[in-house]
């Protein structure tokens, strides 16, 4: 297949059925990573700027600034090399280093900001610095993620569209939060289109948005210290929230066990989706998006030392293997 522009490189069909992480029940995991810029957020990259152009206030040469926890700014860094415009990228000391790179080497401004907000977290901060330039630069567009419908459109157009051609009847669908555009677009374009479907939306402990008590996070991705304004509570059937600590177990033994390195929002989905086992039927076809994979994990989620620096050695626990739980079920004799 030939592309014209690399942001086109949009891989909306691919899924891996992963056996055995909910018995009896089978789960398509929906690979985002395989996108041109690595993740999930090219989609709302390329809405958020091209609506911009098309509403004329990101014109020829124009300067573009965001906050980000680290992919979208590689996504919106690409687009903007591609496009010819200048962009200031807002981050954190969460943002691993491979993407904190990414962005410089494609010629993007970043900004990585220190201190943490009231609630624990750094949004805030990232926040309060785009409105300090914005004070004193007129010509600076801000894309705002975390309030653009451009956002959750590009999921209901691109995410949602291609979970339901792909798959058909879909039981239930595990979503992770982060500025909630993936998990706001999807639920619209199931409810209209599939309204069977039960939506489970999936959250770090730490974070806010669920109504849970702030805390510290160190995974970027999911999760915010303040609630994204696109967000509508009660929109999912269930919310779940994930300790961050076995989101990193997960993902660990999703590389050991099926040999693909997921990024860590991954491991938190794949978590919730294990811990909500009770609540899925046999014979249930369930769908997960993965938002990417975990080459820009391996200094972290993946790197033996951080982990039990981090979260103490819990994480590095092998999850019990399909015979160990047979013995425990006493379903085979040990
Ligand atoms: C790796 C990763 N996973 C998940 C998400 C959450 O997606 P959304 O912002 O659509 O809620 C993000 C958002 O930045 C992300 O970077």
């Amino acid at each position: 297949m030939i592309y014209q522009r690399a942001h086109q490189i949009v891989n909306d069909q691919i899924f891996l059925e992963m056996q055995g992480l909910v018995e009896n029940s089978t789960v398509y995991v929906k690979l985002e990573g395989l996108n041109a810029a690595g993740s999930i957020k090219l989609k709302p990259a390329i809405a958020m700027i091209e609506d911009a152009e098309r509403r004329g206030i990101l014109t020829a040469g124009g300067h573009v600034i965001e906050s980000t926890s680290g992919s979208l700014g590689v996504a919106i860094a690409m687009v903007c090399a591609e496009k010819g415009y200048l962009f200031t990228c807002v981050v954190d000391p969460n943002v691993s280093r491979q993407s904190l790179r990414t962005i410089r080497a494609l010629g993007a401004h970043v900004v990585q900001v220190r201190d943490r907000d009231a609630n624990g977290g750094y949004l805030g901060t990232r926040i309060a610095v785009i409105r300090e330039r914005l004070g004193n630069d007129s010509t600076l567009l801000w894309l705002n993620q975390y309030a653009n419908p451009a956002n959750p459109n590009a999921h209901a157009l691109g995410t949602a569209t291609s979970i339901l051609r792909e798959l058909g009847h879909v039981d239930q669908v595990f979503i992770g939060a982060g500025t909630t555009g993936t998990l706001m677009g999807c639920a619209e374009h199931f409810r209209r289109f599939s309204p069977w479907t039960r939506i489970v939306a999936v959250d770090s402990v730490g974070s806010v948005t669920f109504g849970g008590a702030a805390g510290p996070r160190f995974v970027p991705g999911l999760g915010a210290s303040r609630r994204p304004d696109i967000y509508r509570s009660g929109t999912a059937d269930a919310e779940v929230t994930v300790p961050e600590s076995e989101a990193v177990r997960m993902c660990r033994h999703v590389a050991r066990t099926y040999g693909v390195l997921v990024g860590g929002s991954t491991g938190t989905v794949l978590a919730a989706l294990a811990q909500s086992a009770e609540q899925i039927p046999p014979g249930s076809r369930v769908a997960a998006i993965s938002p990417d994979m975990g080459d820009r994990y391996v200094d972290t989620v993946y790197d033996d030392d951080w982990v039990l620096d981090t979260f103490g050695p819990d994480p590095l626990i092998p999850y019990p293997t399909a015979r160990d739980r047979a013995v425990q079920n006493r379903k085979v004799p040990a």
